[in-house]
């Protein structure tokens, strides 16, 4: 299938329709994806990307029937990672001369995963590829989201072929923004940004000013996955700059695990408590061991405080928290307040565990926690109540 997307821009992805965990088994799909590639069909004929490995022959075959692979004059690979390169193996079988327009550092991780000796054409910021009447011109993106990302700006259509960024795990047969369901479509791109882009957050701002400091026209970001932004465009610009900027909502977050439910009735009575002195805030708690980690860590980007719980086990935690937690160290929040609370039997590390996660992770930890010992009688449900309360109030 491929697709018109503006003039002789030519959609030639592949949508992945049953696509439900990506990243190996590290980010969920719940809607799937798509690996967007687009054949610009000038006096010069450039393919921008590719789709995933799986994919490549039935890729490659659908390009074939589209346009003698051999009118293919330039590649552009904007990222080397194996969801838009792994196909480029199969289609270099075919044209293994064409060459390749990457970064230096594309470079890199395409011979460090390929291990070919293509014909590498590296460019940096500002060079300029001519198509004919219209050019290209490379945007370096270090780190939105790998070393090797770039962007390309397509001169005359004005799109900008953005690869990761401003994408999200949707796959829809409609492929344009304003055709899709609206809460669906932002609650997948912030998904994405959450648990893919928080740790470069400075470098989204900075990127996107240089951008915008080009200011050139802009019709439409064609992403690499999910759906081309042809209606307002710049609304997702103005998204990803609120979300870099440490964004948070009037949210509080509670996330535990609990083996007897004890540290479970203390999470439902702190969330009671911070609901009995604050009735704006937004509180929402999740039991990890059954909440998509992926769905928890949007609800952490949300929220401007998150509570923490986990009962004593083993003089530690509950591998679903601590899981969490480790995830999150890497993510970089900022600006978030936190604190931990368990039950406990006899030994009661837990609460001190959690806060010195949540501490090294960047989250402001402002007092020791609360911990219980066993099943939370009339007293200790109170207790719990006044911690809530107490929290909402600092
Ligand atoms: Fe969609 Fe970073 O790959």
């Amino acid at each position: 299938m491929s697709m018109r997307v503006k003039n002789n821009i030519h959609w030639v992805g592949k949508i992945d329709w049953e696509l439900r965990k990506f990243h190996g088994d590290e980010y969920s799909t719940h809607k799937g994806s798509s690996y967007n590639s687009y054949l610009v069909r000038e006096q010069k004929v450039a393919l921008i990307d590719t789709v995933w490995g799986p994919y490549a022959k039935e890729f490659v075959d659908r390009l074939a029937a589209e346009i003698d692979l051999k009118k293919i004059d330039y590649i552009i690979a904007s990222h080397a990672e194996s969801d838009h390169s792994g196909a480029l193996p199969e289609l270099m079988r075919h044209i293994p001369d064409t060459p390749i327009y990457c970064t230096k550092n594309g470079v890199k991780s395409l011979t460090g995963m390929y291990h070919k000796d293509w014909n590498f054409r590296t460019v940096k910021t500002g060079d300029k590829l001519s198509l004919g009447d219209k050019e290209l011109v490379f945007v370096e993106a270090p780190m939105l989201h790998w070393p090797d990302s770039m962007f390309s700006y397509l001169t005359g259509d004005a799109v900008l072929f953005s690869n990761d960024a401003f994408g999200q795990h949707y796959a829809s047969e409609s492929m344009f923004n304003d055709l899709v369901d609206q809460a669906e479509l932002f609650q997948e791109c912030l998904k994405y940004y959450a648990n893919i882009l928080t740790p470069f957050s400075p470098m989204v701002i900075r990127k996107i000013n240089e951008v915008l400091g080009f200011k050139l026209p802009l019709d439409m970001i064609l992403t690499s996955h999910g759906i081309i932004w042809r209606d307002k465009p710049a609304q997702i610009v103005e998204k990803y700059l609120q979300w870099a900027d440490n964004y948070q909502e009037n949210q509080i977050t509670i996330l535990y695990d609990t083996m007897w439910n004890s540290t479970r009735v203390m999470a439902e009575e702190i969330a009671a408590g911070i609901g009995e002195v604050d009735t704006e805030v937004t509180v929402k708690l999740y039991n990890l061991a059954k909440t998509d980690k992926n769905d928890a860590i949007t609800e952490v980007f949300k929220s401007k405080a998150v509570l923490v719980g986990s009962p004593t086990i083993n003089n530690g935690i509950l591998v679903s928290v601590a899981a969490l937690l480790e995830e999150m160290k890497g993510l970089k929040f900022k600006n978030k307040k936190a604190a931990a609370f368990g039950s406990y039997g006899w030994s009661g590390e837990s609460v001190k565990v959690i806060a010195r996660h949540l501490t090294e992770s960047g989250f402001l930890v402002g007092d020791e926690g609360l911990r219980l010992t066993w099943a939370p009688d009339g007293e200790s449900r109170k207790a719990c109540r006044e911690y809530g309360r107490t929290f909402a109030k600092t």
